[in-house]
């Protein structure tokens, strides 16, 4: 029950590797270690007691590649998270994100179809569909412009997989927030944090002096932006579940992975404060660039199709966040 992991030593792919294990698979991760350490593989050997192979090659390499699927026979399934991940990067450095998120997507099709690899999950986000003009937002809203270089290459992505003659599901993540709460894996990523929950944990940990909530004039409960944030645990378990569905069901699908409840940045505060009890320094700022009002998940058709729902409460996501800031900076 071999699973290629591309990516599988970050942030989102090493808390799957983990639920693969858990689920009788053998996950095998390829990364290059751009955006993270190898830290999470040690972390991912502590918590499952295996050791997990792992290659450390270049997604966009296609000989690199090749020489994987020809060392590693009888793999069932692939699941492509490799790519990078800052929105505000992509905007400076349109090209990175076009040739590392589209090439590494194009190498691995490549060799899947050469190796009769027939089964891909891709991990798409809630960005491919731009400002939405109706919330919920369903499987079916239209994607708009998108927002950012980074957007546009999910967007590709997802009509590249549609064309292919591979079987494929693309999980649209929505906002991923929190750690394993053993705290040893998480996100390595070296960008400068530009998500909400990682800036809070900066600032509670003294590392950052203030956290600035950008915009209280929103047209939302509070005025501050909201997004679906979903325990990373809760997202690594919809891989496995879409695993299942795809190695059953012989056909492409789609489906929007959140918890379907928005949450606002002034909410989330509010939470973490009282799940950690403490008091965090905050003040309120300007809205920032290409920021939308509000988005959140209608999340009907991954509950009925693909039996998973997300189960962890937003207090242990704080609290998983927070062990996870602690031990990182030990
Ligand atoms: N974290 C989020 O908020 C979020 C939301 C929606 C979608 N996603 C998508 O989910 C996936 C995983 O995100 P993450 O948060 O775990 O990011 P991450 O940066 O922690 O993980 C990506 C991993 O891929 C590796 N990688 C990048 N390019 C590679 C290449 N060419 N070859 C081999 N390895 C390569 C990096 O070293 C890293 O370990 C990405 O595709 C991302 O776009 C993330």
């Amino acid at each position: 029950m071999k699973i290629i992991v591309t990516g599988g030593a970050g942030y989102i792919g090493s808390h799957t590797v983990v639920e693969l294990v858990a689920s009788g698979y053998e996950p095998i991760v390829l990364d290059n270690f751009s955006n993270t350490d190898v830290r999470n593989i040690n972390g991912i050997n502590k918590i499952t007691a295996k050791n997990i192979k792992f290659y450390n090659i270049d997604c966009t390499d296609s000989n690199a590649v090749k020489s994987v699927f020809e060392k590693e026979k009888d793999i069932l399934g692939l699941i492509h998270f490799a790519a990078f991940k800052s929105v505000e990067e992509s905007v400076r450095l349109p090209e990175k994100y076009f040739k590392n998120n589209i090439g590494s997507l194009e190498v691995i099709l490549d060799h899947m179809q050469n190796n009769n690899v027939n089964n891909i999950i891709f991990s798409s986000s809630c960005t491919v569909y731009g400002s939405p003009e109706k919330l919920p937002v369903t499987e079916n809203s239209p994607f708009k412009r998108a927002e950012s270089p980074y957007g546009e290459t999910k967007q590709k992505c997802e009509d590249i997989l549609n064309r292919s003659s591979l079987k494929s599901v693309s999980l649209r993540y929505f906002n991923p927030i929190g750690s394993h709460s053993s705290g040893l894996i998480g996100d390595f990523s070296s960008d400068k944090p530009a998500n909400l929950v990682p800036i809070i944990c900066e600032v509670a940990s003294g590392k950052r002096e203030k956290l600035i909530v950008n915009g209280n004039d929103y047209n939302t409960v509070d005025g501050s932006c909201v997004r679906d944030y979903i325990h990373v645990v809760d997202l690594a378990k919809s891989h496995i579940a879409a695993l299942n569905y795809l190695l059953k069901n012989k056909k492409k699908d789609v489906f929007n992975v959140g918890t379907g409840k928005g949450l606002s940045v002034l909410e989330t505060i509010k939470v973490f404060e009282s799940a950690n009890n403490m008091k965090l320094n905050y003040s309120i700022g300007p809205r920032r660039d290409g920021d939308i009002d509000e988005i959140y998940s209608d999340n009907q058709k991954v509950i009925s199709e693909l039996k998973w729902q997300a189960k962890i409460s937003t207090e242990s996501a704080m609290i998983d966040a927070w062990n996870w800031e602690l031990n990182k900076i030990k």
